[in-house]
């Protein structure tokens, strides 16, 4: 008998037809009009989960009869959009009233958090969270667990289920956190040890050594996280850095040594190119040099920033001084689980600097942006042939307020910006993850 894998029938290309957006280079160091690639009558390709080819769409169907096709007509397609800093485990306290950083932590975080113990709670929440997600266009997403090594169990096998390429890791907290909610250094290293082993690289999953913030873990703690980074240099490494005033106080008093509030991390081995810093709001001038040295990823959080009260993120100094930076929601502390709120929030902060983000700014920088900051972008973030097809399809109106607006536009940004805007899940038309449809 013939081996049955000779026979085995190949599934068809699919060809999304449509506009295309993508880019050549960063907006912020290229001038947009080589920095963007935009088709108006464009194709992308898609083939064992990969882009095979984008490129002008009556082109592409031609070389390829055999592909199924999917025709969005003016819809606009793009990478789809990378969340750089998550926690998902807070997903159902978002929008909690009225406190600030620490007081918020304690009121709401933490009750919540304490939940993710029961594996069937952490499974419910990482489906919800999930679901969610896709209908905002999310497709990759580096989100905190909890301290409890289940609640990061359930998010990688829930995205393993849908082949998502996903960032996740066990929240390490061994004080000032209640009772229920603390770990100790040993355990935090030997569980977190763990979890990279049962999971970092299998398929489209990768681990981040997560200490919350400097003020919940002892100098021992984040001297054992150093230790396991070092271990295992290929891992990615996300903590929260100078997000309020009041937190960077505290961080001096428990830190009495410390030079400021990056030496906290940076004297125990926590700081480096694969390191993601979230919020970086009220940086010192030698903070900024050394995460410009060590080329770190600095995570903008605008709808936290302003939700929680915490600050105006430099994002125009920062990108001059040639930092990484990427764009994400900080789910739940931020306001929405949507890229475009995330955008828009971004330039309504940038506009409080005196510096209006062009719209291919903002789309840079929740796709390629972040990508790059999670050492991605190489696979994701971008419509290029070899990347992997996670794709988001947005209608530029998606509302009477938005078509109203776009429909005098001029060209593609004037077309694109009032959903950026105004947008939300409506004008997300289509979430394709791992090239498939969700
Ligand atoms: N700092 C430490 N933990 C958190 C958190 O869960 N959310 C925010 N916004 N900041 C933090
Ligand atoms: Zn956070």
């Amino acid at each position: 008998m013939p081996d049955t894998a000779e026979f085995a029938v190949m599934p068809p290309p699919v060809l999304l037809l449509g506009q295309t957006l993508s880019f050549a280079a960063s907006p912020f160091e290229t001038p947009i009009e080589s920095a963007v690639r935009h088709l108006t009558h464009g194709g992308v390709l898609i083939r064992d989960g990969k882009i095979a080819a984008v490129g002008d769409g009556a082109e592409l169907r031609a070389a390829h009869p055999e592909a199924q096709v999917v025709d969005y007509r003016d819809q606009l397609i793009c990478a789809g959009f990378v969340d750089a800093h998550v926690h998902y485990p807070q997903t159902g306290i978002i929008a909690s009233w009225g406190k600030r950083l620490i007081d918020w932590l304690n009121s709401y975080t933490f009750p919540e958090e304490m939940r993710f113990k029961d594996r069937a709670y952490a499974d419910e929440i990482a489906k919800t969270y999930l679901d969610l997600t896709a209908r905002h266009g999310v497709t990759t997403m580096a989100s905190y667990g909890t301290i409890h090594p289940e609640s990061v169990e359930a998010f990688f096998s829930e995205a393993q289920r849908r082949g998502q390429r996903v960032v996740a890791g066990k929240t390490c907290m061994d004080r000032n956190a209640p009772e229920g909610l603390r770990d100790t250094p040993q355990s935090a290293y030997d569980d977190s040890k763990a979890l990279i082993e049962r999971w970092h690289g299998v398929e489209r999953i990768s681990y981040a050594i997560t200490p919350r913030f400097s003020p919940t873990s002892t100098p021992e703690q984040l001297e054992a996280l150093g230790a396991l980074w070092a271990a295992h240099p290929d891992c990615l490494m996300q903590t929260h850095l100078s997000e309020q005033t009041d937190e960077i106080a505290w961080v001096r008093e428990l830190f009495p040594e410390a030079r400021d509030y990056l030496d906290t991390y940076e004297q125990f081995g926590l700081l480096g190119a694969r390191g993601l810093y979230g919020h970086a709001i009220h940086l010192e001038p030698r903070e900024k040099d050394r995460l410009r040295e060590v080329g770190a990823g600095l995570i903008h959080c605008p709808t936290s920033n302003t939700f929680i009260g915490s600050g105006l993120f430099d994002l125009k100094g920062l990108m001059a001084q040639g930092q990484k930076i990427g764009l994400a929601s900080d789910t739940g502390g931020g306001s929405s689980f949507s890229m475009l709120r995330t955008m828009a929030t971004a330039y309504e902060v940038a506009q409080l600097r005196h510096h209006p983000l062009h719209a291919a700014e903002l789309m840079w920088l929740a796709t390629q942006g972040s990508a790059q900051t999670l050492h991605m972008a190489d696979q994701i973030g971008n419509l290029a042939a070899g990347m992997e097809a996670d794709l988001v399809v947005l209608n530029l109106a998606s509302t009477p307020e938005i078509a109203q607006r776009s429909a005098r536009a001029e060209d593609l940004w004037e077309a694109l910006f009032p959903t950026i805007m105004m947008g939300d899940d409506r004008a997300i038309a289509a979430t394709w993850i791992g090239g498939r449809l969700t």
